[in-house]
């Protein structure tokens, strides 16, 4: 029988629509939605499961998945054996203590001898035993933000991404002791078969990934230029260069990454370019 890898995604929660984004970008197509406990692609060798994100690692560890995609923050909690075999970039959120907006913050020693409510006791131990404070920590399994107002505890440890959550409960955010990503964990020892799906799967995420921090572009430049302009846009491999019809113009082809999208593109200007048209990358092969 040929492998079958088995995928646990969010069911529903802040990681699912980019995740399902994610596969669709890399060509897999599967169903999702209504209730779905599990899907079966039409067109790569995987089988998906839905299921709650703070159960994903233990489903993976345990063998149930081959691979899963959660929250940094979900699985250093959580603490399973688990190998991270790529980050994702995508639901970045933090993980922070927030105390009542009138509150007068003046450090971490602030929580001494009080109580903080959090689903994420682990790190939040790990990180007042660092800081050498002594506070109660009450776990709960959700609506944390509540706790302050009905009198549980002072102050919250939970997971912060726009900040709207804390700012409707009245709550302000005074230190972050996590940063977190999506990112895709797998089963410590996936068998020769299995491994080489993941290493396909893999391919296909990076490039989507490399196609999405970059860009292509296409510009005018006057002759004289074209050194200058080409050494500010390496592209892949060199950029491609063809005469205008128009006598001492040439127009220069390449690609351009993201992070330094802003400052080349004015260099680039300076330098004599115009007509400067720039396109999005569906995928990127290296
Ligand atoms: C977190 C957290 C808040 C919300 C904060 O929940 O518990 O409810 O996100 O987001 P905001 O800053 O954009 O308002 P999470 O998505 O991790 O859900 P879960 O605890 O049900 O997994
Ligand atoms: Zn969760």
């Amino acid at each position: 029988m040929s492998s079958v890898l088995r995928i646990a995604l969010q069911k529903n929660g802040r990681l699912s629509e980019d995740s399902y984004q994610l596969f669709k970008e890399c060509g897999i197509r599967f169903d999702y939605g209504t209730g779905k406990l599990k899907s079966v692609s039409s067109n790569f060798p995987a089988e998906f499961l839905f299921l709650r994100d703070d159960d994903i690692p233990g489903y993976v560890e345990d063998g149930v998945a081959d691979l899963g995609i959660v929250g940094e923050n979900v699985a250093v909690e959580t603490g399973r054996p688990v190998t991270t075999i790529h980050k994702l970039g995508f639901s970045k959120c933090r993980l922070s203590i927030a105390v009542p907006r009138g509150v007068d913050w003046t450090g971490i020693q602030h929580l001494d001898g009080k109580n903080i409510a959090t689903s994420y006791p682990n790190l939040l131990g790990k990180y007042l035993a660092e800081q050498g404070v002594r506070a109660e920590i009450h776990e709960i399994s959700g609506s944390v933000e509540i706790a302050p107002s009905i009198g549980l505890a002072e102050a919250v440890c939970d997971i912060v991404s726009s900040g709207s959550t804390l700012l409707s409960n009245g709550l302000k955010e005074v230190e972050t002791i996590f940063r977190s990503e999506a990112i895709l964990i797998a089963r410590p020892q996936l068998d020769a078969d299995k491994q080489s799906l993941v290493d396909k799967l893999l391919f296909r995420i990076k490039s989507v990934q490399a196609a999405k921090n970059n860009k292509y572009i296409v510009l005018n430049a006057p002759n004289h230029a074209l050194d200058e302009i080409t050494a500010l846009l390496p592209g892949m491999k060199s950029p491609t260069v063809t005469p205008l019809a128009t006598e001492g113009w040439s127009s220069v082809h390449s690609v351009l990454n993201e992070n330094e999208f802003w400052e080349n593109i004015e260099a680039i200007r300076a330098a004599g370019a115009e007509g400067i048209l720039v396109i999005p990358i569906e995928k990127m092969i290296y």
